[in-house]
């Protein structure tokens, strides 16, 4: 692949050079529009469990991932983001740490770590872990230590509280199911989880916890690692009073607990100072952070970037959750987001919500939903983060039965919540047994669709969603306009067909995504925006045209062209 020259802006020597001293891995360059390495990058989630498993126990693990290297590199992969992959009981397959700074052995060693990250580099991949910065599994020494007795040292790294009128603290539900609260009998009093039981919230307004995770972030950095991806920020902080939350009345949730509005535990403004601290450590070693950041709207989206104090890359999961092909909605979002003064970050799947296949397509459209989705996030203004798996169209693949079903929330909430089983499936290497991923019986069950969607098969076919991805990827990768560009919405009245030009110094490349069922026909007035000429020379088209007339641009259903214009 043809890698970009870049060029050191002297105003950021200075760090480059103490940042040098501490890891010289990783370096800062930055291309001639100003662009640090991460927006460059394409980021790839890997659900460690089920990428890749080299030793054949059914689990996936980080030698696996060493195995298929030339694969994410071919497939135009910059940096992958391992789910956790630390020491955990497994409650919840791995976001329950019981260990910050160590590899669970199903999964590999810390050597297994340093060896991946030394691999990668000679592929020009980096990697970054996921930070469970809210909880810590029950069985964290911390933990441990903090339950023992009231009086422990470590008492106050979590969030103890006495009940009150017989019962708990407050009203407070966790988002799996039940309250947030469970009565220790030994010390008399209840702890925090805003997730599972066994992953007791850490109080963040203890400097020794903060300590504590801070040194955690750059251990990490100094073995090499370039980031974190940091999980559940917006439930970092409670209210001290532990107010009550308002409840919606009579909506029920899928647990059976009446739904209610999170003022008093979601996104409380403390959250900003730990996210300063974490890119303030993160900053000496030019490394990035990615936001699980449920926004319910741009302000608050914006407010994470913290005028660039903040985290670098917040998830934008309000163009994730767009969940129909409607261009009005998605130019909306995506209009918003480029309004705001962060970097976009694009992300379709990932390991807790339904593949976007599932989600958009009607069942019988999915290879052109694959195509017509990643034509559209991979060239837009902004760094994409892809979830393994989605460049050969896998799709969900639910448990049918409750006894089936692995994750603690399916179980419980069943059968309204399946969990997330359906999402995390073993990848789909080729046609024999498991689809190539072990030949035991896998952790998780694999698709029955393995047969026809796997990576072999699909390399094999110019046709693939694979080798799509693959053309996709490749052409961000060298076109200035597709890297740098600024972003214009065109024919924002087209309900069917989603357009924009995306524009660096003079090149010009429109992308032209018709996201209804029926064969549309568009044009551009593109003299407004400096192009003169009419004639588009097609880079990628899901019909075969090498030009066309942007006058007169006919798409089939779901169809893509994205070409050139002067
Ligand atoms: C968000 C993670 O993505 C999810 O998988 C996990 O269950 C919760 N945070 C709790 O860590
Ligand atoms: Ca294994």
């Amino acid at each position: 692949m043809t890698r970009r020259l870049t060029i050191f802006l002297s105003a950021l020597l200075l760090a480059g050079s103490m940042f040098a001293q501490n890891n010289p891995s990783q370096s800062n360059a930055v291309d001639e529009a100003g662009h640090q390495w991460w927006q460059n990058a394409v980021f790839y989630e890997i659900y460690p469990r089920s990428f890749a498993d080299s030793n054949n126990d059914g689990i996936g693990d980080l030698n696996g991932i060493d195995q298929h290297l030339d694969y994410l590199r071919w497939l135009g992969v910059d940096a992958v983001w391992i789910s956790p992959m630390f020491p955990s009981p497994q409650v919840d397959f791995g976001y329950d740490v019981s260990d910050y700074e160590n590899v669970d052995p199903k999964y590999g060693t810390l050597a297994d770590m340093d060896k991946l990250v030394a691999d990668g580099k000679s592929h020009d991949i980096k990697f970054i872990l996921d930070f469970v910065v809210n909880h810590t599994s029950d069985k964290h020494p911390w933990f441990i230590e903090s339950e023992s007795s009231r009086n422990n040292p470590k008492r106050d790294w979590y969030i103890w509280r006495d009940g009150k009128n017989g019962g708990p603290p407050n009203n407070w539900t966790s988002t799996f199911g039940g309250s947030a609260w469970k009565f220790d009998p030994k010390t008399n009093q209840y702890y925090y989880h805003f997730f599972y039981a066994e992953q007791p919230d850490l109080n963040w307004r203890n400097p020794a916890v903060a300590d504590a995770m801070y040194g955690t972030e750059a251990w990490w950095y100094k073995r090499g690692i370039a980031g974190f991806r940091l999980d559940a920020v917006d439930t970092l902080f409670e209210d001290p009073e532990l107010k009550d939350n308002p409840v919606i009345d009579h909506k029920q949730n899928a647990f059976g607990d009446i739904e209610q509005k999170r003022i008093y535990n979601d996104k409380l403004p403390e959250v900003h100072d730990v996210l300063k601290g974490l890119r303030k450590v993160a900053d000496q070693y030019n490394a990035v952070l990615i936001g699980e950041t449920w926004t319910d709207n741009i302000k608050e989206l914006e407010e994470y970037y913290g005028g660039g104090k903040e985290i670098q890359m917040p998830m934008d999961f309000m163009v994730t959750m767009v969940n129909k092909l409607s261009p009005p909605e998605f130019r909306k979002r995506i209009g918003a987001v480029e309004a705001s003064s962060g970097w976009p970050v694009f992300v379709l799947s990932n390991h807790d919500i339904v593949r976007y296949v599932d989600r958009y397509g009607n069942g019988t459209n999915k290879d052109q939903v694959a195509k017509l989705l990643s034509a559209m996030y991979l060239t837009l203004r902004g760094t994409p983060i892809m979830y393994y798996g989605e460049e050969i169209g896998m799709e969900n693949n639910d448990p049918k039965r409750r006894e089936d079903v692995q994750d603690p929330i399916g179980r419980r909430g069943w059968p309204k919540e399946k969990g997330r089983d359906g999402e995390r499936t073993p990848m789909q290497w080729n046609t024999s047994t498991n689809a190539g991923f072990c030949t035991v019986k896998p952790w998780n069950a694999v698709d029955p669709k393995y047969k026809t969607y796997n990576v072999e098969t699909e390399k094999a076919d110019p046709n693939s969603v694979l080798n799509w991805y693959h053309h996709v990827l490749e052409l961000r990768h060298t076109n200035r306009a597709l890297l740098d560009g600024d972003y214009v919405a065109l024919n924002e009245s087209d309900a069917n067909v989603l357009s924009y030009l995306r524009s660096y110094k003079g090149q010009n490349v429109l992308v032209v995504l018709n996201m209804s069922s029926s064969p549309q026909k568009t044009k551009f007035d593109l003299a407004s925006h400096g192009i003169k000429g009419t004639t588009g020379s097609t880079l990628l088209s899901t019909a075969k045209a090498n030009q066309v007339d942007v006058n007169d641009i006919s798409l089939e259903p779901y169809g893509v062209w994205i070409g050139e214009v002067k």
